[in-house]
């Protein structure tokens, strides 16, 4: 397996892009995503229109007094990437989470710029979701899913649940290596950030929830993710 770490690229965050005439290369439900029209090697990702706004009038009284911003999924990302973890720059880090390099103004809200990853055909890289319905958990995926953990263990990286559709399958020379793109931040409300004494025992909690969701999305789905969750069954040594 290669250890090198891939390298970051210039980005010219003063440009205006046009996106509106562009088709996103994916959805999810909180943002589009689009290929850089200048820098096919980036992501931009815009917030769908008014889905915070929506989040913001859905939400129970007491969450009212947060900012609508807050309901902002690419806001929340980018500060989640001012992390400790991230700051820190901890070598490997970069092999699995992309680089996040500010914002851009586009004419469909702001933009904020990350690393894009492609197959061989240039197509966007596959989903773990998508890798785990078509191969299943093979030896390749299994060195990938030792790798990736090992560096949420070393290096403490704060996500919410690691779910396998925000989780990309890059193509790494012969071998497989997994990439979060989304889900970064504190589902806690305890100060992770600041005392490392926290911050362990909260990923591994993520960790195991990860090989529950594995498990799960191998079977026949004949249960719920919910009563899934209650269940807790998968484990690492059954992937690892
Ligand atoms: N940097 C990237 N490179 C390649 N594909 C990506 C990248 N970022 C996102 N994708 C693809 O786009 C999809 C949607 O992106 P993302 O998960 O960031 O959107 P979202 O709206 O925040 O998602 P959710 O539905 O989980 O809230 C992902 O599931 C993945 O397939
Ligand atoms: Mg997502």
């Amino acid at each position: 397996m290669t250890n090198a770490e891939p390298e970051s690229c210039n980005v010219n965050l003063y440009e205006d892009l046009k996106l509106s005439e562009m088709t996103p290369f994916a959805e999810g439900d909180h943002r589009l995503c689009y290929q850089h029209p200048r820098q096919p090697e980036l992501c931009v990702k815009v917030n769908r229109e008014g889905k915070d706004l929506a989040l913001w009038k859905r939400a129970p009284f007491y969450k009212k007094l947060r900012s609508v911003k807050s309901f902002n999924d690419n806001w929340q990302e980018y500060l989640s990437f001012q992390q400790p973890a991230v700051a820190a720059n901890t070598p490997g880090i970069w092999r699995h989470i992309p680089r996040c390099y500010g914002w851009v103004k586009t004419d469909m809200g702001d933009g904020l710029i990350t690393d894009y990853y492609v197959r061989e055909n240039h197509e966007p890289a596959w989903t773990l979701a998508d890798y785990l319905s078509t191969q299943g958990a093979d030896k390749k995926l299994s060195a990938a899913i030792a790798e990736f953990i090992a560096c949420l263990r070393k290096t403490r990286l704060i996500t919410k649940n690691l779910l396998p559709h925000n989780i990309l399958v890059v193509e790494d020379g012969k071998d497989v290596r997994l990439v979060l793109i989304d889900g970064f931040g504190s589902l806690s409300r305890l100060p992770l950030y600041r005392f490392k004494c926290l911050a362990g025992p909260y990923v591994e909690k993520r960790i195991k929830r990860f090989f529950v969701r594995i498990n799960w999305e191998l079977s026949d789905k004949a249960i719920t993710w919910e009563e899934a969750q209650k269940r807790n069954i998968g484990d690492e040594k059954d992937f690892v």
